[in-house]
């Protein structure tokens, strides 16, 4: 399976860095404020969706632009074809492809690819995580005093509980905080060490599915309770190792959204 699904993230990274080199001439269209789709995100989401098809015949799809397929193994694969996808079309580097295995109710294998950063990591509980071809290493201890975290607020989230979360992070639990527009880049970089954890709000279970099994691998947890997590759903969470999520946990429980 990880020869399978690395060869398929691939060839969606490629494919995708293809739409990017012509960015001018590709189509746009809004799905909602500030919620942007190209034929580069629907284009990608073909492709994974065929591949993941021939692969794994009996397993489902959900996609972010729309992909679907009914499981018949109990395995589902959860994919965002790029994640970041205003950055994309602004010409930045925090995007990634992002393919994750839903089974047994949770996170159990992902893909996740960023040409733009040339980062790619493949992993989950007990298949190991690699980034880039070497062994992801585990985080060192947290450190409050020096701490970080990644943001990401979904423009649907009230701008009030938007507010809430950013004096949270800054005034009760007094940590730095950072946002790259893309969960997945923010995920990597929780991977990569650039930042502590990530809170999102709003967030997409496509957003996460890729990179939190990965995560998991290294000892690096989040507050979700995936028994009661619906696939279609948003999606308030923290990520992080367990003093992190000890830190922010409260903040979940105050807010509207
Ligand atoms: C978005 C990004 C963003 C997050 C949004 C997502 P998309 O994904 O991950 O960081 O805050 O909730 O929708 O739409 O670019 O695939």
């Amino acid at each position: 399976m990880r020869n399978e699904v690395a060869a398929i993230a691939r060839e969606a990274g490629e494919l995708a860095a293809a739409h990017f080199a012509r960015l001018p001439s590709l189509r746009v269209e809004e799905k909602g404020p500030l919620d942007l789709v190209s034929e580069a995100d629907r284009d990608v989401e073909r492709l994974i969706a065929r591949r993941l098809a021939e692969s794994f015949p009996d397993d489902g799809l959900l996609g972010e632009e729309g992909a679907s397929r009914p499981s018949r193994s109990g395995r589902t694969w959860v994919i965002d074809p790029i994640d970041g996808t205003f950055n994309f079309l602004r010409g930045g580097a925090n995007w990634a492809v992002s393919i994750g295995l839903h089974e047994d109710g949770r996170p159990s294998f992902g893909a996740v690819f960023a040409p733009r950063r040339d980062q790619f990591l493949i992993g989950g509980p007990g298949a190991g995580a690699m980034i880039n071809g070497a062994p992801l290493p585990r985080r060192p201890a947290f450190e409050a005093s020096v701490a970080v975290v990644g943001v990401g607020l979904h423009p649907a989230i009230p701008v009030d509980d938007q507010m809430a979360a950013l004096r949270f992070i800054a005034e009760t639990a007094g940590i730095a905080s950072r946002n790259t527009g893309s969960a997945v880049s923010d995920l990597i970089d929780v991977a990569t060490g650039l930042v502590d954890g990530y809170l999102g709000l709003g967030i997409s279970s496509w957003d996460l599915m890729g990179v939190l099994p990965i995560l998991e691998e290294v000892g690096i947890g989040t507050t979700l309770d995936w028994d009661s997590v619906d696939l279609g759903g948003k999606l308030n969470l923290v990520c992080g190792p367990q003093p992190l999520l000890e830190l922010l946990d409260p903040l979940l429980g105050s807010l509207s959204c």
